[in-house]
């Protein structure tokens, strides 16, 4: 496995294997890898010719007050799993190479970013659209692989790549859990057991929310109270959001029809986790 931290040498090598005719597919993460990750890159193995994963904590993407500098990070440990898993590019360009001084151009993706996690974490998607596009312009793939488990995020990414005119197709991927069904995230390393244990309400609530549909509900109201009830249950658990919208434009809805997203954010303490499913009319589809 190469591993390239110098954007210059990322673009040479992936003109180097457009060349040669290849298939080039990326999956963007922060490390600190768990088998959500490694589902992205397995997953990104099967359906190209060389896997790029590219490894930034992106500043541009945390608040001021938000978890940017104790972000968990150990690159051994991702060197080994990436290895393991067979990436052929662990790209990992330095914060002074992504936004050298004079740095002052940011990509909105707008009505999608605003509400859930763009109305708790202002300026988050900006951060994240513009690191995602510099991301595709140096690694140039036919693909991007991203994670159902961050729903907005792979909505705003897909919306930037379409409005943008990036020649790409954007994959989602399904959330992977924790045996016990808490979705599995490097941000999960900041729970202590008791926090652990607390953080599996927003599964019960995602399941108890399928169950209610698959049951008859479709009233957001419905929906919604019990899922609320649920997380409040638990200790330490404080809603930040839980909203019903459409999938595409993530817009609240207040019934399902078809199919809808119930998406959740809650504080456990300090930790903000988040979770999602689709909730469907016809179709049982699992968490
Ligand atoms: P990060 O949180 O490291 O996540 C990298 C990718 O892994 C994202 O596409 C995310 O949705 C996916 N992922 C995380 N947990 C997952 C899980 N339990 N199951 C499936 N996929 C999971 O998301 C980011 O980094 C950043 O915002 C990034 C896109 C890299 C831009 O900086």
């Amino acid at each position: 496995m190469e591993i390239i931290s110098d954007p210059q040498d990322m673009r040479g090598r992936a003109r180097q294997w457009r060349g040669l005719g290849l298939k080039v597919v990326l999956a963007p993460t922060m490390g600190f890898f768990h088998r959500g990750h490694v589902s992205l890159m397995e997953y990104g193995k099967t359906i190209g010719d060389r896997l790029v994963v590219s490894l930034f904590v992106n500043p541009a993407q945390f608040g001021p007050q938000e978890d940017l500098g104790r972000y968990p990070r150990d690159l051994d440990r991702d060197v080994r799993l990436a290895r393991e898993v067979g990436v052929d590019c662990l790209y990992t360009p330095e914060a002074k190479a992504m936004y050298p001084p004079g740095y002052q151009t940011f990509v909105a993706v707008e009505s999608l970013s605003q509400g859930l996690c763009g109305a708790s974490r202002p300026g988050h998607f900006r951060g994240v659209a513009t690191v995602v596009l510099k991301l595709l312009n140096q690694v140039s793939p036919q693909v991007a692989v991203f994670g159902e488990k961050d729903y907005q995020q792979l909505m705003v990414v897909k919306r930037m790549a379409a409005d943008l005119d990036v020649p790409i197709k954007i994959v989602g991927r399904p959330i992977v859990r924790e045996p016990d069904g808490l979705a599995m995230s490097s941000r999960n390393t900041y729970l202590t057991p008791e926090e652990r244990a607390a953080a599996l309400c927003l599964y019960r609530a995602l399941v108890a929310a399928r169950e209610l549909v698959a049951s008859g509900a479709r009233s957001r109201e419905n929906i919604l109270a019990a899922v609320r009830q649920i997380i409040n249950a638990a200790p330490g658990a404080r809603i930040d959001y839980a909203a019903l919208v459409d999938p595409a434009t993530l817009q609240d809805v207040e019934a399902i029809r078809g199919e809808a997203r119930l998406l959740l954010a809650v504080w456990v303490n300090k930790t903000r986790l988040i979770d999602n499913t689709l909730l469907s009319e016809s179709r049982l589809c699992c968490v």
